[in-house]
């Protein structure tokens, strides 16, 4: 047995019960013809859930807005084409026994110019902004707000409907409800701007909206991150006390679980503590949370297999004692994953010489 037990320990809250405390961490992949996840896609993840995992987080899913992508070939969460794509990555995932949620995902600002399937639709915000190469992005009006929630809402119920066992909402990295949060990129004056709670409003619409229409059993999750892609080193709140009045409102909402993305899980949020996002979140809020951010792997990319072996027993270890704790409840995995389908048995028996290691140019051609 491996000595790494709490890792493969079951976990259930409400109507989602999983096998182990291991989660595939959502990665984007340019997979989708037309938008639309094929079979290529359902044996990707469908390799992963017989890998052991516990439950797969999808790549960012676009919600039925014209805007939603920023590129090319990622999958749509709209559309009978689409949807039964991902009924056939739920069957597939179903039946490598592990559980799978969809992320739903709205890219704001961080659209490219003339991306199909709708090259003419200007890239939204909370604020306009002038973008260098001339894709000037729409300042969102009140019907836009509503529009979005409520693409978010059809996506959710969509989701629920084909199968899926939870939904993640993605409110992280600088996306759409991310560029809300942040006040650097959310200038608005009405009751969406402002203070924290008003520019945390907008994600607790989504969220509530989501409630109302999927019930009480089915969970919402919910991902975000102090950290943006466009500014890897921000942070939206900086003390325990500011983190409270921005998780409330969404707590209210009804979101279930938090997925606390950070670069490096052994981090501290908060001086004085050793306790990480997910740490703080958990505790604060009463929530279970999922941590994320180079488990299994070191400070920097591994060059080759004996670095990789060296640390990940360490490394592991050390989460191990953080779930002990009860610090958070579940651990996602992103990168390892990718490089290792089965990186959950491997670890479960103890096999760390098969790890390989992760490198980006893995990404030409994801299998
Ligand atoms: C190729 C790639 C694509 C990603 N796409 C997404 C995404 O669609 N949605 C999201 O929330 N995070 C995305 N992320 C971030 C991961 O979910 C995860 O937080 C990050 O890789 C850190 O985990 P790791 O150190 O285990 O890889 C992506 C990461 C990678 C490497």
């Amino acid at each position: 047995m491996t000595q790494y037990q709490e890792l493969f320990r079951a976990f259930k809250m409400g109507s989602l019960e999983l096998r182990n405390r291991l989660v595939m961490a959502p990665m984007t992949r340019h997979y989708s013809p037309n938008n639309i996840p094929d079979d290529q896609v359902a044996a990707y993840y469908g390799r992963r859930a017989r890998g052991g995992i516990g439950m797969i987080i999808t790549e960012g899913t676009c919600v039925g807005h014209r805007a939603a992508n920023a590129s090319e070939n990622v999958p749509f969460m709209y559309g009978s084409n689409a949807l039964a794509g991902w009924k056939a990555v739920v069957d597939e995932v179903h039946h490598g026994g592990a559980a799978i949620a969809a992320q739903l995902w709205h890219v704001g600002a961080v659209r490219s110019k003339g991306v199909a399937p709708y090259p003419q639709a200007p890239g939204i915000a909370p604020s306009g902004i002038e973008m260098p190469e001339g894709n000037d992005i729409h300042e969102m009006t009140t019907r836009d707000i509503e529009d979005v929630i409520e693409a978010f809402r059809r996506a959710a119920v969509d989701a629920k409907e084909i199968g899926f066992d939870a939904i993640e909402i993605h409110g992280a990295h600088g996306y759409l409800i991310d560029q809300f949060f942040w006040s650097q990129s959310n200038r608005r004056e009405d009751r969406y701007g402002g203070s924290l709670l008003n520019r945390a409003r907008f994600a607790a619409e989504i969220v509530s909206e989501i409630r109302r229409s999927v019930g009480i059993d089915f969970p919402i999750i919910f991902r975000w991150s102090q950290w943006k892609e466009q500014d890897l080193t921000t942070k939206l709140v900086e003390s325990p006390t500011d983190l409270a009045v921005f998780l409330q409102p969404l707590v209210d909402a009804g979101v279930d679980m938090f997925h606390c993305s950070t670069h490096r899980y052994w981090e501290p949020e908060f001086d004085g503590s050793s306790l990480n996002l997910a740490g703080w979140t958990k505790k604060l809020t009463g929530k279970p949370t999922i941590t994320v951010g180079s488990i299994g792997l070191g400070d920097k990319l591994h060059e080759d297999e004996s670095e990789l072996q060296r640390d990940v027993d360490r490394n592991l270890k050390n989460l191990v004692h953080r779930l002990k704790c009860d610090e958070f409840d579940l651990a996602a995995v992103g990168r390892p994953v990718i490089a290792n389908p089965s990186w959950a048995n491997i670890v479960k028996e103890g096999r760390y010489t098969d790890l390989l290691p992760y490198r980006k140019s893995l990404l030409n051609s994801l299998y």
